[in-house]
């Protein structure tokens, strides 16, 4: 028999049906909630709400499980392969050889951008933000396709899929050597996914960048951990514009907007802000726990908590692995990587933050890497992003090929006057 849950106002009851997701969680469906017994449901932040189903990633967030496709992240740290995830993420499975090999083929045919969208970089202001130029140039982008509204064709997707996830790494180098006033460098056809980032970003021109395998390896699998991370803040936003039939390029720029905020993506940035304010002598470890616990204080201890995961994010886990080995190999010691282990283990052992299940996310320890490496602060978030775009790319396709999607349109509560009077300017 179906499973239900009751619903009683004013002595009156309702049935209302309960889906569960493959591990068994369950949702109570009040689609018909309204209908029946003219009442919403309030939840703001939505906290307790489902927006849609998916089967792309799973969470659980009180055992720190992350899953892509069902396969747990902590398999993917092997022999890391963005693009195969890329894949995976968007298509359902894993690729076949061909398959992956005709997808990167169409990556590298991609990855140079139009001229003409060169020329909209000379456009910003030298020090614009990249998060910034990111999303305008991934619709302008848009603008350069031939048919960019229809994609119903999977050949036609796995294209424009293809070119947006090559692009956008093509965008964030130029974005960054525009800021520094360098000469843009044009991607390499024969080097692989991260390793063409690197080396747009620091070769000069008959100054090839010198790669590094394992630095090549340690930003593939940090893009992978950013690969997808189900109904989060940006996600929801794309599929939010993707649910007006918005283009894809549109919904992928209201993502990047989203994920900007400091309380999402931008936490990276502002963990670096937040550890050298402590490295300049602003603050000690103990005072910034202290002013991150004050309820008077809107300071929060970043790169901490998270909506999901109410135990240690396994990104975080496999990130501070990373951290580990990236500064061995480099031969390089950062005392903001100290501060950070030693603030951890302060907020890890304080009972304000083991109440509420506060432990480092993903963005605790990704900042300290990209430093390592050599990526400017200001450039974390759009290094989030690229790692992002797959899932969002998945979540949009996904929302598209399902039949019957209704645009999203929460509703409100309304609490201002109820009737008020329209009086002219002049007797105000
Ligand atoms: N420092 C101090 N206190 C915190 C922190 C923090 N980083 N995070 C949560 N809390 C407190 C809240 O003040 C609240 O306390 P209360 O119960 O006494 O009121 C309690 O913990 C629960 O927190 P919520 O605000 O309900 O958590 P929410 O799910 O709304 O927010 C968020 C999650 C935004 C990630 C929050 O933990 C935060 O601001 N963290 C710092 C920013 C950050 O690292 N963001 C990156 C998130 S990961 C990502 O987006 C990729």
């Amino acid at each position: 028999m179906a499973e239900t849950a009751t619903l009683t106002i004013d002595g009156k009851s309702w049935e209302l049906p309960i889906i569960r997701g493959t591990a068994g969680e369950p949702a109570i469906d009040v689609t018909k909630l309204r209908d029946l017994t003219g009442h919403l449901t309030y939840d703001p932040g939505y906290g307790n709400t489902v927006s849609c189903t998916s089967a792309i990633t799973y969470i659980d967030g009180d055992a720190g499980i992350l899953r892509y496709r069902g396969i747990p992240i902590e398999q993917f740290s092997q022999r890391p392969n963005f693009v195969e995830t890329a894949w995976l993420l968007i298509f359902g499975r894993l690729p076949k050889p061909h398959e992956l090999a005709a997808f990167s083929a169409k990556l590298t045919a991609n990855a140079h951008l139009h001229e003409g969208l060169k020329h909209h970089f000379e456009g910003f202001p030298i020090d614009a933000p990249p998060m910034a130029i990111l999303s305008a140039m991934i619709n302008a982008k848009g603008c350069f396709e031939d048919d960019f509204t229809h994609l119903e064709a999977e050949e036609a997707f796995e294209e424009t899929a293809a070119s947006l996830i090559s692009k956008v790494r093509t965008i964030a180098a130029y974005a960054y050597r525009r800021s520094r006033g360098l000469p843009f460098i044009y991607p390499d056809p024969r080097l692989r996914y991260c390793a063409n980032f690197l080396h747009m970003m620091f070769s000069m021109p008959y100054d090839q960048h010198l790669l590094d395998p394992d630095i090549e390896d340690a930003l593939n699998l940090i893009f992978i951990l950013h690969a997808d991370h189900e109904q989060n803040c940006s996600t929801s936003t794309v599929r939010m514009v993707g649910s007006a039939k918005a283009n894809l390029f549109a919904s992928l720029a209201a993502g990047v907007c989203a994920l900007w905020g400091p309380l999402h993506g931008g936490a990276n940035a502002a963990v670096i802000e937040m550890l050298e304010g402590i490295h300049q002598g602003g603050l000690t470890p103990e005072q910034c726990i202290a002013k991150a616990k004050d309820k008077t204080d809107p300071f929060r201890l970043m790169g901490f908590g998270h909506r999901v995961y109410k135990n240690y994010d396994p990104r975080a886990k496999m990130l501070k692995q990373v951290a580990d080995k990236v500064f061995s190999k480099l031969r390089r010691s950062d005392p903001l990587l100290d501060i950070a282990r030693g603030l951890e283990e302060l907020a890890l052992k304080d009972p304000y933050f083991i109440d509420r299940k506060l432990y480092p996310n993903v963005d605790f320890y990704s900042g300290l890497i990209f430093r390592a490496i050599g990526i400017p602060t200001n450039m974390f978030t759009v290094m989030f992003a690229i790692g992002r775009l797959p899932g969002w790319i998945a979540q949009w396709k996904e929302q598209h090929d399902q039949v019957g999607g209704r645009i999203a349109r929460p509703r409100q509560i309304y609490t201002g006057p109820e009737l008020a009077t329209y009086v002219p300017i002049e007797r105000r």
